[in-house]
């Protein structure tokens, strides 16, 4: 057990008991106690606390005292029983990348870092692997692909592998294998009271952990599909026009590529509007991907309506599964992949198909509010084309993620360097007139949520689905599972 406060560093071994001396409260000491050799405390003012503590997104974050990071799952359920006996919340972090704003309900208690908890074990017949519950979704790509295999994971290679699965989680396989929570299989999670169990298809929680999982546990580890990969490559072709494109453009992709959901299941078509002053100084740009699988070069079916369209560049570029982060500028190396100090908050609403006013009026919106030396100028809408044939292959009754019949996922990622509750103000303002605008052009009344997007002032019918048994069923299991409410900072129901 590895004890660091700002004083000092101790080794100590199981039992020892020592008081505390720095920032931690001594009781941390009698918790050390019973930890396994390799899990560690960190305490306020240590260098290991602060980057034990650090998040993507500083807006309404949470606040701990003290970090423990676990050597094993046994620490894991010691911590939380340990936590409830002092009446002191808790919270799992994996890779930090949270940023819904419920989480800074949490004021004060105690982090359980996951990053330990970081495997994946490929079963003798090779169709199932245990993945542990803090493992990044970089890790899991790397360790399958060197095993010639493959699944669903999230799309940005620092983001943990749990965290997107437990509100459903997108991919680049989610078109072959439905979303990340569709390939686990069990779930070893540590209760609100402590407890371990191994959850499956035989347990009520199942359906649960699979859409809104941040309300139920902490899962220390999962056993998941995995698939022969078929290393048959990649292409990828980004097209980057001028903002006054914009409505052609997201005509063309409704008729070319969304083709209301039905995409073809190898294709993927991304887009994000960010500045980029030297190639259009006058506003944002469309950057535009179009992506396939099993190709060297992307399909000009695909290509060509958006080159006749006349980009300002077009870039191919052809690789393996390992490259479409990069491509995409969600690497480990990429800005998002950085803790920046920047407040990060999104403002996603899911669609059906694009609606090329509305596109239009969003665009204009988006460009006054973020360009030339704006404090948004940072910012970047995200437009989300995966495809969907795996997804929709699974009834949407069957798990807590509610929507399985929408297209596209859609964000304005409004980034700034945090200065104060006005600038704060002003950036919720800019992110929900945007998602009303697309709200609007879907011609529907609902708004659809994606809960690991979401900013945090939505409703539970947003996140959840708008179903009257969705809700009555995710109330009772909270009832049953978390009555005291203890997993209730990420995404609420209660
Ligand atoms: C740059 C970027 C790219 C993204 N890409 C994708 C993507 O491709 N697909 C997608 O679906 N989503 C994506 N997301 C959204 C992502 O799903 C959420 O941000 C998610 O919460 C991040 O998980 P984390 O472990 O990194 O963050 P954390 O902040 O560590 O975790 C978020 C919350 O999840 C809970 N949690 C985490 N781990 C566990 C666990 N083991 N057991 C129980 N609870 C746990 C906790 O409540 C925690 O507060 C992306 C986000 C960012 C910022
Ligand atoms: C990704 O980067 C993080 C630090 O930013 C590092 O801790 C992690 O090991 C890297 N993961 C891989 C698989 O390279
Ligand atoms: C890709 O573009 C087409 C239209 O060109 C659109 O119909 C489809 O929804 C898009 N897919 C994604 C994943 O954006
Ligand atoms: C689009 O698909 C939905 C169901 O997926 C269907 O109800 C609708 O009629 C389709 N619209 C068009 C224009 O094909
Ligand atoms: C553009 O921004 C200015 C101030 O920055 C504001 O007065 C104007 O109403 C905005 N226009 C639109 C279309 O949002
Ligand atoms: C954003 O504005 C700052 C000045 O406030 C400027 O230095 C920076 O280059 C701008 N960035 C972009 C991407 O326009
Ligand atoms: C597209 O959006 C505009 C602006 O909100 C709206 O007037 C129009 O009805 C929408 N079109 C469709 C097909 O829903
Ligand atoms: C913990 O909660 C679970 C689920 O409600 C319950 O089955 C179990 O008996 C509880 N354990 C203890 C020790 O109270």
């Amino acid at each position: 057990m590895k004890l660091i406060t700002a004083v000092s560093t101790w080794s100590l071994a199981a039992g020892a008991g020592t008081v505390l001396s720095g920032t931690c409260k001594d009781e941390y000491a009698q918790l050390g106690a019973k930890l396994s050799s390799t899990a560690a405390i960190y305490c306020p003012g240590t260098a290991e606390f602060q980057a034990g503590s650090a998040r993507w997104s500083v807006l309404s974050s949470p606040r701990v005292n003290v970090v423990i990071v676990p050597g094993t799952e046994g620490d894991v359920f010691e911590t939380v029983q340990f936590a409830n006996e002092k009446g002191l919340p808790f919270l799992a972090y994996s890779g930090a990348h949270g940023s819904i704003t419920t989480l800074g309900r949490m004021d004060h208690g105690v982090e359980i870092s996951l990053s330990q908890l970081s495997s994946v074990t490929i079963a003798p017949d090779g169709r199932t692997a245990e993945i542990g519950g803090g493992t990044l979704s970089k890790t899991v790509t790397d360790a399958l692909w060197a095993a010639g295999k493959q699944t669903v994971t999230g799309t940005c290679e620092c983001v943990s592998y749990l965290g997107p699965a437990l509100g459903g989680g997108h991919g680049w396989l989610q078109g072959h294998y439905g979303l990340v929570a569709d390939q686990i299989i069990s779930y070893n999670v540590v209760l609100a009271n402590g407890t371990l169990r191994t959850v499956t298809d035989k347990d009520d929680l199942f359906w649960g952990l699979k859409g809104a999982g941040h309300n139920f546990g902490i899962v220390t580890s999962v056993v998941s599909k995995i698939y022969g990969s078929s290393q048959k490559g990649w292409a990828i072709e980004t097209l980057v026009f001028s903002g006054e494109k914009v409505e052609v453009i997201y005509a063309a992709a409704n008729e070319h590529l969304t083709k209301n959901g039905t995409q073809p299941v190898d294709v993927i078509n991304w887009s994000y509007w960010y500045n980029d002053p030297s190639t259009d100084p006058n506003g944002p740009v469309i950057a535009f991907y179009i992506i396939q699988e099993g190709v060297t070069s992307v399909d000009q079916i695909y290509t060509q309506p958006f080159r006749d369209i006349g980009p300002l560049s077009v870039q191919p570029a052809s690789g393996t599964y390992q490259d479409l982060a990069g491509w995409t500028g969600i690497s480990n190396s990429s800005t998002p992949c950085q803790k920046a100090g920047t407040a990060n908050p999104r403002f996603p609403i899911y669609l059906r198909e694009y609606n090329a006013t509305a596109q239009k009026e969003a665009y204009e919106l988006f460009a006054n509010a973020t360009r030339g030396d704006s404090a948004f100028n940072n910012s970047l809408f995200m437009f989300e084309g995966y495809s969907l044939q795996g997804v929709r292959a699974i009834a949407s009754r069957e798990t807590a993620f509610a929507y399985r019949g929408d297209n596209l996922l859609v964000a304005p990622l409004i980034t700034y360097a945090p200065a104060g509750k006005t600038l704060d103000k002003e950036a919720a303002q800019i992110g929900n007139r945007l998602r009303e605008i697309l709200r609007k052009g879907s011609g529907k009344k609902e708004m659809h949520v994606y809960v690991n997007y979401a900013y945090g002032d939505e409703t539970l019918e947003n996140w959840y689905g708008s179903g009257k048994w969705r809700l009555e069923r995710l109330a009772a299991l909270k009832n049953r599972y978390d009555p005291q409410g203890r997993f209730s900072f990420y995404g609420p129901i209660a």
